[in-house]
């Protein structure tokens, strides 16, 4: 089989780039974590089958339970669940798809320009407005796309959990996040498709995130990856574009988004509190404490963009000088102060925050907020406001 040039270069590029987590991961003594992960970074940053294939199957395998005793014993989820079904919102009806977007008007950005890693560089200065408008839709697409494929991925995680959690209350409730996320799901490819006009393919480092987390067996990892740290960070990354955005059909929908997803991570704390708390083993614990910290760091690799990079800046700059761009950009401290915000605390509510792995997430500066309230303490107004 020939490999395309471009497919071989950003397998080694990934494969490079991927070494030092792997060895950090090693050095820590993290093997169980890193056997889980092998196979999913060989489909994701090798094999980089979201981008080669149009359908990619999965193998599963995890147990589904069912109550045949339909206990109603979860007064949090039930409050959850009837929250829900208050809550359900049409995208067909409920949003005014006529507006007309149009994502290259520098005058209404879709996202504003200092939003982008190159807004510094003189080159970019330079820049007639329209052409820096073009690179703010680039951006804005790309941001889109990959929330359209973590949707994906939570459309189906949400499927998974529902199936696989123990308790009646919280499969009621799952079932209502199945159909929010089916809604997710059609909301950002309609955006996509019929107002910004370009999808990207997904990020590599995300789909090694929803492989690992698909694939593995164990339930309560499909809630930690998915309602805690995925969508934790996708709730700080909406309220962000919320409140920047100067497109109100973006604006609306992503109200609309927010208030669904302020339940889903309100949902994973209380189940995994419960779960956690009923009892792991130290080893368990820990195994769960150094998965969440690799998929946090697979989470701060996926804002490179690459592939914005390999799209208009491979011929200026080389990788790793765009790396260093993205490291000191808005966007990536966008992503550290989400991670204070939105995920930290409830790594710490649910227990996943000892004293042994508090030094990794502190030497990538992740600490800084950890007192901050967790998902049960906030409203969906809060996050909406970005507070
Ligand atoms: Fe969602
Ligand atoms: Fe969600």
């Amino acid at each position: 089989m020939r490999i395309p040039a471009l497919k071989l270069t950003r397998t080694l590029q990934n494969l490079a780039e991927s070494g030092p987590m792997f060895r950090e991961a090693v050095e820590r003594g993290n093997l169980a974590t890193l056997k889980t992960m092998l196979g999913p970074a060989w489909r994701g940053l090798v094999q980089q089958r979201g981008k080669s294939e149009d359908i990619t199957p999965m193998d599963l395998e995890y147990q589904a339970s069912f109550d045949w005793k339909y206990r109603r014993d979860q007064p949090d989820m039930t409050r959850l669940y009837e929250a829900a079904k208050k809550s359900q919102w049409n995208s067909t009806t409920d949003l005014d798809w006529s507006i007309d977007v149009d994502p290259e008007n520098h005058l209404k950005p879709i996202i504003p320009l200092d939003f982008l890693p190159v807004a510094g560089l003189d080159s970019f200065k330079k820049l007639p407005p329209r052409e820096k408008a073009q690179q703010a839709h680039a951006m804005a697409s790309w941001l889109l796309s990959q929330f359209l494929h973590g949707e994906q991925g939570a459309l189906f995680a949400a499927c998974q959990v529902t199936e696989a959690v123990p308790w009646l209350d919280a499969k009621l409730y799952g079932s209502t996040q199945v159909v929010d996320e089916g809604r997710h799901v059609e909301t950002f490819n309609r955006y996509l498709e019929s107002k910004l006009k370009k999808r990207y393919d997904i990020n590599d480092n995300l789909y090694v995130i929803i492989d690992a987390l698909m694939s593995d067996s164990r339930w309560d990892l499909k809630f930690l990856g998915m309602q805690i740290m995925i969508e934790g960070l996708a709730l700080g990354a909406f309220g962000f574009i919320h409140m920047k955005t100067m497109e109100p059909l973006l604006k609306t929908l992503l109200r609309y988004v927010i208030t669904d997803e302020a339940r889903h991570v309100h949902y994973g704390v209380i189940a995994l509190q419960k779960v956690y708390a009923e009892g792991l083993t130290e080893k368990e614990r820990r195994e769960r404490e150094e998965w969440a910290f690799e998929v946090s760091v697979l989470l701060r690799n996926r804002f490179f963009a690459h592939e914005l990079w390999e799209e208009g800046y491979a011929a200026q700059m080389s990788r790793k000088e765009w790396d260093q761009l993205i490291l000191g950009s808005e966007m990536m401290a966008m992503f550290r102060r989400t991670m204070f915000k939105r995920v930290i605390p409830n790594l710490k509510r649910i227990g996943l925050l000892s004293e042994r792995i508090r030094p990794h997430y502190q030497q990538h500066g992740l600490l800084e907020y950890e007192h901050l309230p967790a998902a049960p303490e906030l409203t969906a107004a809060d996050l909406i406001e970005d507070r």
